[in-house]
């Protein structure tokens, strides 16, 4: 996909070490088993945003962006971020990915997993070659993602509140790769403290805005565009935020009996896929999708505001032009 950056300069000079990354990529996921070759392959092959490592270019415009150590750390977050997508999409039953068969569609679920550890030990083997705090802070990141992960499919606790618990599943599941990915970008460039501080609070809530924004996708999306099948979250009663909101929605003074009826039928049984369509449909009409929407706009200018300290400049302009696409974003 085109650089969501707005910059033509910036774009040049990143643009030729994202094809690097790619190769990088590809090297990296090669197994000599053949099996576990094609089942690596499969993901990265089928594409992708490559959001992460472009946000770890991005940031290490703010250094010394050509430190070799920059790209191997761009190569890491892809990677981390591809095993977490074959682990996934066996906890969502998703059928596509990526305008593909997800993995576990092709090969079931046990090599699905297997092989998403596969790449976890790939990133682990690059991450080690960039020193004990870079692997400190992919360690907690990946601890932070398994655990957004598992309080997704545990829910909240009786009494907590729904969306406060949903919130920090998304923060732990998707702000923390992003967060490290603008984090390593500028570490590895050698950018003061203070800047890292900075562009990794802004990940952290760009990732934020960036999941929430996903939850409208799985509702609004073209599956043709996405490549991802809509209603997979509905499907698997994964309790995403529009859901959230109309279940608050429903129990207020605004709740309707639509409101309920809606409910019954999300709650219901949506194996079939005209009752999926329907739930789809009626959602989509729904005004807590604009409400889910405006929600990942103010995530998104909360982010834009961790980084107000940055020097003005292009890359500055950048990082803010990459968050507000982050939630527009049709795929
Ligand atoms: C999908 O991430 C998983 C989420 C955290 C929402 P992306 O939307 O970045 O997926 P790809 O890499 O472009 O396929
Ligand atoms: C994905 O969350 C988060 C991780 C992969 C850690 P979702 O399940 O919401 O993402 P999609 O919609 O399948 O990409
Ligand atoms: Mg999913
Ligand atoms: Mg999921």
């Amino acid at each position: 996909m085109a650089l969501p950056i707005g910059n033509a300069a910036l774009e040049v000079s990143i643009s030729p070490r994202l094809a690097l990354i790619e190769e990088r990529l590809r090297d990296a996921v090669a197994q000599s088993d053949r099996l576990a070759d094609a089942t690596s392959r499969h993901l990265v092959d089928a594409g992708g945003k490559r959001l992460r490592p472009m946000l770890a270019l991005l940031t290490a415009q703010l250094g010394d962006a050509a430190r070799p150590e920059v790209l191997d750390a761009a190569v890491v977050v892809e990677l981390t971020h591809l095993a977490t997508l074959y682990h996934d999409d066996v906890m969502d039953s998703a059928p596509t990915r990526r305008g593909a068969p997800a993995a576990h569609e092709v090969w079931g679920n046990s090599v699905a997993i297997l092989t998403g550890d596969l790449l976890f030990a790939r990133a682990s083997a690059v991450v080690a070659g960039l020193g004990p705090e870079a692997v400190r802070i992919q360690a907690s990141t990946f601890e932070r993602l398994c655990l957004g992960q598992l309080h997704e499919t545990v829910g909240p606790a009786d009494g907590e509140d729904a969306v406060k618990h949903y919130l920090q599943v998304l923060a732990d599941k998707t702000g923390s790769l992003i967060a490290t990915s603008a984090r390593f970008g500028a570490m590895f460039a050698g950018c003061d403290r203070k800047t890292v501080e900075q562009v990794t609070h802004y990940g952290e809530l760009a990732g934020v805005a960036f999941q929430i924004a996903d939850d409208v996708l799985d509702i609004r999306s073209d599956g043709d565009v996405s490549g991802k099948t809509p209603g997979t979250d509905l499907r698997e009663g994964v309790a995403t935020m529009p859901v959230l909101l109309l279940r608050q929605r429903a129990v207020g003074p605004d709740g309707t009996e639509e409101d309920d009826a809606l409910l019954a039928a999300i709650d219901g049984d949506l194996t079939d896929d005209a009752a999926l369509a329907d739930v789809v449909a009626r959602l989509r009409a729904h005004p807590v999708l604009d409400e889910t929407e405006a929600l990942a706009t103010e995530w998104s200018r909360q982010a834009v505001g961790a980084i107000d300290d940055l020097p003005a400049g292009e890359v500055k302009d950048a990082l803010i032009a990459f968050a507000e696409a982050l939630v527009t974003r049709a795929a």
